[in-house]
C-alpha cells in the first residue's frame, strides 16, 4: 500500500509516517517545510515532494496512491494572517478532498477541538462549534465541506479526527504551538519553576502522539464516512503536569502563576466525548498523562 501523508514532516505526521513504515507501507510526504521538524524524518524511508498543498495542480503530478492522510496546515494558532491560514488549511484541505473524491482514494484528516472553542464539555461533534480563532474556524470550514460532501457521496470513506492536545517526541520545532507538557518540562529542567496561567486549574484533554498517530492509521480501515473525537476522554489541570514532571524528576517546584493574557479568548477546559471514537474502534485504549510522560521523558532526556 502507498499511502500520502500531507503534512509529514510535521509533529503528528512523521509519527504516523514512521508508524506507516512499521506496517510496512510505501509512504509520500507531501510538505512544503515551511513548519518542518525535518529530522523527525531523517531516518525515514519514504519519497518527498516539497509542494504547497493549496497548489491545485500539484496533486495532478503525483503518483498513485492507496491512501491520504491530510495533516498539512498552518497550525501556529496566534497566527494573524487570516487569508493564509484559510487558503493553506480550507483551500488546501478541498484540494485533496477532491482529489480523494475523484479518484475514490480513502481519507483521513486532521481536524481539531478547537472547533468547540469554550463549549460544552464533553465536547460532542454534534454539539455548536464556537471557534475562537480563525485556525479553529479553517478546522470547522473542513468539517462543514466533510459533511457536505459525504451526504451525497459514500465513496470514497473518509475520516475526519477532532484532535485534543497531543503532546510527545517530535514537537520541538513547534516552539510556543508545543504542547504544554513539552514547555513545563523545559522551564523545569533548567532549573526555573514551572509557569502556570492563573491558577493552574484549567483543564485539557492531553493525547500521546503515538495514540494519535495508531487511531489515524487505523481510520484508514473503517467503513463509515464520519467526524470524531480523537481525545482520551479523561480531562487534566496544567497543575497535574507539574505534579507528574515533580514526581518523575524527583523535584518539588511549586508553579509560577501569572494572568492568563488571552482571558476570554482561551479553551479553559477540554474534554472529548468518546463515544463515537469507541463505537468504531472496540477496546480502545490510551497511555495516561503518567504514562504518557513517562515515556516522552525517556525521549526528551536522550535528545
Ligand atoms: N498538535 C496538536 O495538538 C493538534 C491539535 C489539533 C489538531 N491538530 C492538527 O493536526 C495536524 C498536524 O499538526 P502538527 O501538530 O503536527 O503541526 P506541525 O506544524 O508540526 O505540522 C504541520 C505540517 O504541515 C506543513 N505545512 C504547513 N503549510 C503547508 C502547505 N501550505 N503545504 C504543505 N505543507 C504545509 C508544515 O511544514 C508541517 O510540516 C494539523 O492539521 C493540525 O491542525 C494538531
Amino acid at each position: 500500500m502507498r499511502v500520502l501523508v500531507t503534512g509529514g514532516a510535521g509533529f503528528i505526521g512523521s509519527n504516523i509516517v514512521k508508524l506507516l513504515r512499521e506496517r510496512g507501507a510505501k509512504v509520500l510526504i507531501l510538505d512544503d517545510f515551511s513548519h518542518s521538524g525535518f529530522k523527525n524524518i531523517i531516518d525515514c524511508q519514504a519519497d518527498v515532494v516539497c509542494a504547497d498543498v493549496s497548489d491545485e495542480k500539484i496533486l495532478k503530478k503525483l503518483p498513485r496512491v492507496d491512501a491520504i492522510i491530510h495533516e498539512a496546515a498552518i497550525t501556529e494558532t496566534t497566527l494573524k494572517d487570516d487569508t493564509r491560514m484559510v487558503k493553506v488549511n480550507f483551500e488546501g484541505f478541498r484540494n485533496i478532498l477532491n482529489y480523494s473524491l475523484k479518484n475514490k482514494i480513502k481519507l483521513v484528516y486532521a481536524s481539531s477541538a478547537g472547533v468547540y472553542g469554550e463549549g460544552d464539555c464533553p465536547m460532542k461533534e454534534s454539539q455548536k462549534s464556537l471557534p475562537h480563532n480563525i485556525y479553529a474556524y479553517s478546522k470547522l470550514l473542513c468539517d462543514r465541506l466533510f459533511e457536505k460532501v459525504t451526504r451525497r457521496a459514500t465513496r470514497p470513506v473518509i475520516a475526519g479526527l477532532r484532535y485534543f492536545n497531543v503532546y510527545g517526541p517530535g514537537e520541538e520545532h513547534k516552539g510556543m504551538s508545543a504542547s504544554m507538557v513539552y514547555h513545563l518540562y523545559h522551564q523545569m529542567r533548567k532549573g526555573n519553576s514551572p509557569r502556570l496561567f492563573k491558577y493552574g486549574e484549567q483543564r485539557r484533554d492531553f493525547i500521546y502522539v503515538e495514540d494519535v498517530a495508531r487511531v489515524t492509521v487505523d481510520c484508514l480501515e473503517i467503513k463509515k464516512s464520519r467526524v470524531m473525537n480523537l481525545g482520551t476522554g479523561v480531562p487534566r489541570s496544567f497543575n497535574d503536569i507539574v505534579a507528574v514532571l515533580n514526581k518523575l524528576l524527583n523535584t518539588a517546584f511549586k508553579p509560577d502563576y501569572f494572568d492568563n493574557p488571552y482571558k476570554g479568548n482561551y479553551q479553559n477546559y477540554t474534554e472529548a466525548d468518546v463515544r463515537l471514537l469507541k463505537e468504531s474502534f472496540k477496546g480502545l485504549t490510551f497511555l495516561s498523562l503518567e504514562e504518557g510522560i513517562e515515556k516522552y521523558l525517556k525521549y526528551l532526556q536522550n535528545s
